[in-house]
């Protein structure tokens, strides 16, 4: 099956979910009808754009936290931890949590169940790093606000925030979900809790259609008092 028609599968399954009101509930739906090699978005190794990200900056998560939000198959959240993090991984979808464990046994990643949509509150201010890789993009636009306000809330101050999702330019149209967002898109959406850097649009991939990747950068600004979570 190519990526097209993985994606095909899933926006059905999207599609029919928004019709009946539930934006979130065709997550768990794939993921226990389809076998892991056919979900659209699954790799099966960690992001090259969090893993070249993470070595250009010499990432290092020794006595620090992390949490991914929509963490899929776990590799991403593996990745971290493997740099030092305490990582906390959380999806929406049961079936996902229990890939990742039963994928990584032994893992010192805690992979939990929940909605970035209703954060716990335990997380708040809690990480000194978040990684949100293409949940944005598969949520309607109407949701993308609220997601960006319950991950901001988890940062640390001094804490960072690596986006990644499909990017496009200002001109292009987005087309069907996963919706591709601009730079200023991301930018708006973390900018009433958090410091943007500068964001990158990389170079298409080779995926089928080509797919080009925004990798944005937030910061928590440090409180006051010089406190860094
Ligand atoms: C496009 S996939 C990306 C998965 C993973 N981050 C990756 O890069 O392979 C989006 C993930 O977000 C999860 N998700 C969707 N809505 C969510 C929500 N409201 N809260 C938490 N996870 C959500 C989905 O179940 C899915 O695993």
């Amino acid at each position: 099956m190519d990526d097209d028609a993985k994606r095909s599968a899933a926006r059905e399954l999207a599609a029919a979910a928004l019709a009946r009101g539930d934006a979130t509930g065709w997550f768990e739906e794939l993921y226990a009808t389809t076998p892991p090699e056919a979900i659209p978005w699954a790799e099966l190794v960690p992001d090259p754009r969090l893993v070249e990200w993470a070595d250009e900056h010499g990432l290092d998560g020794s006595g620090r936290q992390a949490l991914t939000v929509g963490s899929g198959f776990g590799d991403d959240a593996e990745h971290l931890a493997g740099l030092g993090f305490a990582v906390v991984a959380f999806d929406i979808a049961p079936t996902a949590i229990r890939h990742a464990q039963l994928r990584f046994p032994s893992s010192r990643v805690r992979y939990v169940l929940a909605d970035v949509l209703a954060t716990p509150p335990q997380w708040y201010r809690a990480f000194d790093f978040v990684l949100e890789a293409y949940t944005l993009q598969v949520l309607p636009p109407e949701l993308r606000p609220a997601a960006a306000r319950g991950i901001a809330e988890t940062v640390a101050p001094g804490g960072t925030v690596l986006v990644l999702c499909d990017g496009r330019d200002e001109h292009e149209e987005p087309g069907a979900m996963p919706w591709p967002l601009t730079a200023a898109e991301v930018v708006a959406l973390f900018e009433p809790w958090l410091e943007p850097g500068d964001p990158e649009l990389l170079a298409d991939d080779g995926r089928q259609p080509p797919t080009r990747r925004l990798r944005v950068v937030l910061r928590r600004p440090r409180d006051h008092h010089g406190q860094t979570g």
